[in-house]
């Protein structure tokens, strides 16, 4: 801590530090917001350009760091700064720089796909975070100098930070269990029962024939099995975007079919896509019980 009176007295800074500062801020803003609009596999290739940028920004904010003036407006700890106001910006920082490296990794390697969406929501929880504390400060309440009253403890914040952190990324294992599975699978039965009222099972064999069914529909995307692999035991390869797609086999892919939201949308996309038609519940505790199978 500098003694009270020294933190008021203006640093001397060159102007393009400002400059620079802002426009790293808004670049950092931006590239984000771009990675997270495009996070869709259709506009993949924004997605990763978008992921690049974010992670190049955040290491030129640490080289602008160390160019900068001390203690003027690129210092990474500013004096005057409420601590609250430096550990939420540090946790963006950090929670930004991992969701892009972790997506970069991704791009190679399927298995961290769940570990990057994780870092990006926890990104994006920690971005919400410093723009509802920046706009609570700059209502007044601490950014008026009061050099009688303490900040909180950074510590205290990071550890708060920290804990939710830990929290979300619990979530995401925690949904990933088989009851989640097991209760897709009920509900599809229901919904298959109402769809026709002699519905008694789901069955593998039809499972596997609607996988590998070629209706003519897309001559791009000429069955499941053209993305998802001949053998789904083995990696698949998106038939636009070239990306390895993880093993739909739940023997392979332990997590498969464990976030019914993921499912539902999958099925709503990919149904029409292939077979210019929607799956019927029956259709899609078919597909499940065939790669649950193998
Ligand atoms: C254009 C490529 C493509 C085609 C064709 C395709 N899929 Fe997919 N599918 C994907 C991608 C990408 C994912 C998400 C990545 C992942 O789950 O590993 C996915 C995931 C799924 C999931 C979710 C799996 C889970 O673990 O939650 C289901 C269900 C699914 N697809 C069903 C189908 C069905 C049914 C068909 C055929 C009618 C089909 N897909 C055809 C690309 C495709």
């Amino acid at each position: 801590m500098s003694p009270a009176g020294a933190e008021a007295r203006p640093v001397p800074v060159p102007a393009w530090e400002r400059a620079a500062g802002r426009l790293w801020h808004a670049a950092l803003a931006g590239g984000f917001l771009v990675a997270w609009l495009t996070a869709d596999e259709d506009t993949y290739r924004m997605h990763v350009f978008a992921g690049w940028w974010v992670v190049g920004a955040v290491l030129a904010r640490l080289a602008l760091a160390v160019v900068a003036t001390p203690r003027g407006p690129l210092a990474l700890v500013r004096p005057g700064r409420p601590a609250a106001m430096l550990a939420f910006a540090a946790l963006v920082l950090v929670a930004v720089g991992a969701a892009g490296w972790s997506g970069v990794v991704a791009d190679g390697h399927p298995a961290v796909e769940d570990l990057h969406e994780g870092l990006s929501n926890l990104a994006l929880a920690a971005i919400g975070l410093h723009v509802g504390l920046v706009m609570w400060l700059v209502r007044g309440r601490w950014l008026r100098p009061r050099p009688s009253q303490r900040a909180p403890q950074p510590l205290r914040l990071l550890l708060l930070g920290g804990g939710l952190a830990a929290a979300l990324l619990a979530a995401g294992p925690a949904r990933a269990g088989d009851p989640a599975r097991d209760a897709l699978l009920a509900g599809l039965a229901k919904a298959a029962r109402a769809e026709d009222p002699a519905f008694t099972a789901f069955s593998p064999e039809r499972g596997e024939k609607l996988y590998r069914a070629r209706t003519g529909a897309n001559a791009e995307l000429a069955a499941c099995a053209t993305c998802h692999g001949d053998d789904p035991t083995r990696p698949g390869r998106h038939a636009k975007t070239g990306r390895e797609i993880r093993p739909a086999a739940l023997s392979a892919t332990p997590s498969r079919f464990t976030d019914p939201d993921k499912v539902t949308e999958r099925f709503d996309r990919d149904c029409p896509a292939v077979l210019g038609r929607a799956c019927s519940a029956r259709d899609r505790g078919d597909y499940l019980t065939f790669l649950m199978s193998k």
